[in-house]
């Protein structure tokens, strides 16, 4: 188990002061979280606002690494902070497979050092109706897909988890316990303008330090207007197909989790309302937000959709 040592547990005001958020002439708007305006300290980023609130405060470092859902880790919220001790995410490498001029393999440390990691503050919008609020550090999805240059026909992105049932236990009890009922490795997707939307993120490290294990290290996705579980971790694997490709969730249980599976309180899941979510740290329940809050970035990309079709 990794524990986590009291001088690790940054507390807000000391993570905002210590973060240097404050490049580029920033300094007044920045983490004041005021009026909806939060700055990116990234020079060449088209958005450099969000939509956070007032009254949306961040958690803190421990609930969002011992409150997680990581199945291969286990099914209970504690479970990934307990059994991930043994999981090693470095030296790490990313395949890149399917419809690019440039397939192959990446080196984690090799993207590190030429791509400018940036601070991204999202809400984070679980399916089964908490949220928090997360200082993610990461750089958009879009850097890696112009690198690799993806062929005109990949019109969707497959994301695959490492399997490693040695160092994930949960790959191997999940398997037992339910007879193959959550297969792995875990498989997520995303239509290519999701994907390539600014707000789609690789995050390697949250509150200023590397992803924990729980997190999903050293490399995971995160779609702020999406429900959390398309924010897979731990990749290994980033897949450009024709077609949409086949995600764990919408395979176990296509009726409850859809493809696209974006925040919507008006599309209740068929057990459960979405239109409320407790904030984790919270007692009274908060209206959920369509999608998440983002509605201004990215309903564009819906606009001619049924969303209660496409769920
Ligand atoms: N990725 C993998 N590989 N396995 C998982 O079980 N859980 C998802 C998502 N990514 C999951 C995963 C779910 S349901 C959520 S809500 C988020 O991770 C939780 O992310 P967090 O634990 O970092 O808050």
């Amino acid at each position: 188990m990794i524990k986590i040592l009291p001088s690790e547990i940054t507390n807000r005001k000391d993570y905002m002061k210590r973060r240097n958020f404050i490049k580029g002439g920033l300094a007044s708007m920045a983490m004041t979280l005021s009026s909806g305006a939060l700055a990116f300290h990234n020079k060449d980023n088209l958005i450099n606002k969000s939509t956070l609130d007032l009254n949306d405060k961040l958690n803190s470092y421990y609930e969002i690494t011992n409150y997680n859902n990581y199945y291969e880790f286990g099914m209970g919220k504690s479970d990934p902070a307990t059994n991930s001790g043994e999981f090693n995410p470095r030296p790490w490498s990313i395949k890149i497979e399917g419809l690019v001029h440039k397939p192959g393999t990446i080196d984690l440390e090799h993207i590190l050092s030429n791509i400018t990691i940036e601070d991204r503050i999202y809400r984070l919008r679980c399916v089964e109706g908490w949220s928090m609020v997360i200082p993610w550090q990461g750089f958009s999805l879009s850097k890696i897909i112009d690198i690799v240059q993806p062929y005109a026909d990949a019109n969707y992105i497959q994301f695959e988890t490492v399997y490693r049932p040695d160092e994930m236990p949960g790959q191997k009890r999940l398997f037992n316990e339910f007879r193959g009922v959550l297969p792995w490795p875990y498989l997520e997707g995303l239509r290519m303008d999701e994907a390539m939307h600014p707000l789609t993120i690789l995050s390697t490290g949250l509150y200023g330090h590397d992803l924990l294990n729980q997190n999903g290290a050293p490399i995971r996705l995160v779609v702020p207007w999406k429900y959390g579980f398309k924010s897979i971790k731990s990749i290994v694997t980033i897949r450009f197909v024709a077609k949409e490709p086949i995600t764990t969730w919408s395979k176990v249980n296509p009726r409850e989790y859809g493809f696209y599976s974006n925040v919507n309180p008006n599309v209740d899941h068929p057990r459960w309302s979405q239109a409320t979510e407790r904030r984790i740290g919270e007692f009274k329940r908060r209206e959920t937000l369509m999608f998440n809050g983002y509605e201004d970035e990215v309903s564009d990309l819906y606009k001619n959709m049924d969303l209660i079709k496409y769920y």
